[in-house]
């Protein structure tokens, strides 16, 4: 295992010291929650844990989750997540993020929203002064508005790219919608952007998470630490 899997396998790890028995868990999407999902099967089998049932934000994670023997669940109007552990592309110093890379943003934030905790993992290469420093903003867009919303992104200035799949074709997100990488920049503000971006009918949504985060969890070459935001809801 290579030095950036093995802290994004710290920090996965640590995030399950969270999770208690019976309780509702939300699993994000990408290679860092997968290490997590690992360890709360190891936990179960183990006996550590006991009576856990998963929330998965994609289906590439359902299918993981599965594998792992997971006890998958849908959302629930009579039961808040109780805790959801996911990655994050970008993290700033205000625990905003971009998050997308993997392309399941929509069903993440639908998560993020419906769980009394969130917990990011994240290697150290994930933190940055302001969000677009390094990585740009996945937009989730309605094919029938592709173009229009793709203007609507130059406007607000950078580079707007249509991502593909691995074969070259569109790349579609689990609801069968297209993805679109905003190359936003640094942004000071990244709630102004966030909110013009959710004003949009052609946007789906979109990967700023603004203020989502309860905790952060992050694993340096020589710790890992782990960063309490707010008291969750
Ligand atoms: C998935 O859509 C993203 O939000 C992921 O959480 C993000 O891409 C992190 O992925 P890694 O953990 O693989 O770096």
């Amino acid at each position: 295992m290579g030095k950036t899997e093995e802290l994004k396998k710290a920090a996965g790890v640590r995030a399950v010291d969270f999770v208690r028995a019976g309780m509702l868990v939300g699993l994000g999407t990408g290679s860092t929650a997968e290490f997590a999902i690992e360890e709360i099967s190891r936990r179960m089998r183990d006996g550590r844990l006991s009576g856990i049932s998963c929330v998965p934000s994609s289906e590439r994670t359902k299918n993981f989750a599965e594998a792992m023997g997971l006890d998958l669940v849908e959302l629930d109007s009579a039961r808040r997540i109780d805790v959801t552990i996911d990655g994050a592309d970008e993290i700033d110093s205000d625990f905003n993020l971009i998050k997308g890379g993997g392309g399941a943003l929509l069903r993440e934030k639908v998560l993020a929203q419906n769980s009394k905790r969130n917990i990011v993992v994240a290697d150290e290469s994930k933190l940055s002064r302001r969000l677009g420093e390094r990585f740009p903003v996945p937009v989730e867009v309605l094919q029938f508005a592709l173009e229009a919303e793709k203007g609507y992104l130059e406007s607000l200035g950078g580079e707007v790219r249509l991502r593909l799949a691995r074969d070259g074709s569109p790349f579609s997100t689990d609801q069968g919608n297209l993805i679109v990488d905003w190359g936003s920049g640094e942004m000071d503000d990244p709630s102004f952007f966030a909110d013009r971006l959710s004003a949009r009918a052609g946007i789906v949504e979109h990967g700023l998470f603004i203020g989502t985060a309860s905790d952060i969890i992050v694993a340096f070459s020589q710790e890992v630490k782990h960063f309490v935001t707010s008291p969750g809801s």
